[in-house]
């Protein structure tokens, strides 16, 4: 008979070769993204296929359940490390066990069927050969979140797979009182009618030295290149290989420098998160992992935003940009540049919104995606809605599906709960940054003078290093002393108002 220590060892040995199972899978959706032949494609979807289904038997074989079960029934509830990992496992494995095989199967099978119709339905703005695609994979999330169980609404169920333990009823509470000031700030912008000199900076930004710019902002903001790399993809990621190898991908644009610079930074956020698990010392335990979608958002957030938009990381990097784009920036003032790059403005695509309107397009589907997983709204009135709401909430008109409720992949991906994480990520980062600040000191003289370490040190100290071992709700309150609150959030972006667009 194994005593508890000798199971807790094999399990460990289990979950470090899913670790190397997984990240091998990674390592090849990094290559198949950035440098992989077009000819290769079939060969490299076996080999991910190949690989992915030795990953799901592993985790799902009598042997490594047994040892979780067994496990879970003997161990602390404390936070020591094993007992969070345990816990963890015992979650992951049970949400896992509770969906049949044949509605996983359906699922996958609908998710890739809905995501072809809707690239080709989103072509020509087709909205009525999209819906019935949308129909059935509703029915199919509304299936899986029955067999999740949940106690209050239906739609906590499928956010629990993003947001572990977060309720829609809090995350609802919490939205709604941030709706009504944002849309008074997105008038003050819109009456105010400031605008940053865009002309003067638009065009002629040579890539080379936009990527030696992006690389000398992530290595100043803790960007370990002896454990990482920078690659470029279609659409940016970062990607975490295991321990020594986080990954992060942008593209250029010859037009202006920000699009690529603010990819870079977000994620260097992503991966700074990445690179401060202790991955080396737990492989492939929950103890080495972030927490939520939320919390990983808020990291990105934070280096983009908070640090990357403020006028002292200009202080500090507004030379470096003279000394990099030369003739470039000849006659545009530090303030020009910071102005076009803190540029809030309505539009209708919710990835290219700026850090205040972002979160009315995330409001929007948050509230859409819960009336139709709870019943209370129907396929067919998606696009009225969506009208209705973009005139209320940012003022302006959709001119077709393809750029209102057809414009994002989720919903065809079967990813429904996904959104509200974009803006807990907001809420999350800005409450951070108050404590580090009222912790640290003055965070933005620091900035100025090019040391962002302090602020790194302490990300490290209270979020990365603790890994899974709690909610994002209880690592909220452990850091902050306070609960989510809309308010944070709302001081920066009234400040930012302020600053650009007051009297
Ligand atoms: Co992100």
């Amino acid at each position: 008979m194994p005593n508890h220590t000798d199971t807790y060892t094999q399990l460990t040995r289990h979950l470090h070769e899913l670790h190397l199972l997984g990240s091998t899978i990674s390592l090849l959706s990094w290559d198949q993204q950035t440098y992989r032949p077009i000819a290769a494609a079939a060969h490299r979807a076996d080999q991910i296929a190949y690989f992915s289904k030795l990953h799901h038997e592993l985790f799902t074989s009598p042997k490594v359940l047994g040892l979780i079960d067994e496990l879970a029934s003997g161990v602390a509830k404390d936070d020591s490390d094993q007992a969070v990992n345990v816990r963890e496992l015992k979650r992951s494995s049970d949400r896992q066990r509770k969906l049949p095989t044949d509605l996983v199967e359906e699922l996958s099978r609908n998710e890739s069927l809905s995501q072809d119709a809707w690239i080709q339905a989103k072509k020509t703005s087709d909205f009525k050969t999209f819906s019935p695609w949308l129909e059935k994979l509703l029915s199919l999330k509304k299936r899986v979140a029955d067999c999740y169980g949940y106690a209050d609404s239906r739609y906590d169920a499928l956010l629990d797979e993003y947001e572990p333990g977060a309720s829609s009823r809090e995350v609802a509470k919490v939205f709604e009182s941030l709706r009504e000031p944002l849309v008074k700030l997105v008038r003050t912008v819109t009456e105010s009618g400031k605008r940053p000199p865009t002309a003067k900076l638009t065009g002629n930004w040579p890539r080379a030295a936009q990527e030696e710019f992006a690389r000398r902002a992530a290595t100043a903001v803790g960007f370990d290149f002896s454990a990482g790399r920078m690659d470029v993809s279609t659409h940016p990621f970062c990607t975490d290989l295991g321990s020594g190898d986080v990954r992060i991908t942008t593209r250029f644009d010859d037009g202006f420098f920000a699009g690529s610079f603010y990819s870079v930074l977000h994620e260097v956020g992503h991966a700074l998160y990445e690179q401060g698990l202790p991955v080396a010392k737990f492989p492939g335990l929950p103890r080495s992992q972030a927490i939520s979608l939320g919390i990983h958002e808020s990291q990105s957030r934070m280096w983009e935003n908070l640090v990357g938009r403020s006028q002292a990381f200009w202080t500090h990097f507004f030379p470096i940009a003279r000394e990099l784009f030369g003739s470039r920036l000849d006659g545009v003032t530090p303030q020009e540049l910071l102005f076009a790059v803190n540029d809030v403005r309505p539009s209708l695509i919710r990835t290219e919104a700026d850090e205040i309107t972002y979160n009315l397009h995330v409001l929007l589907r948050f509230e859409i995606e819960k009336d139709l997983i709870e019943d209370k709204l129907q396929v067919s009135d998606l696009p009225e809605l969506w009208q209705t709401r973009m005139q209320k909430y940012l003022g302006i008109d959709v001119p077709d599906h393809a750029r209102g409720c057809m414009q994002d992949i989720h919903w065809s991906a079967g990813l429904v709960g996904y959104f509200p994480t974009y803006t807990l990520g907001n809420l999350y980062s800005a409450q951070f940054f108050e404590s580090a600040n009222a912790e640290l000191g003055d965070l933005n003289a620091m900035f100025a003078k090019g040391q962002f370490m302090p602020l790194l040190d302490w990300l490290r100290k209270n979020i990365h290093a603790p890994g899974k071992t709690y909610t994002a709700t209880q690592l909220v309150q452990r850091v902050t002393g306070k609960p989510l609150s809309p308010e944070p959030l709302l001081r920066h972006l009234n400040a930012k108002v302020s600053q650009f667009y007051g009297a």
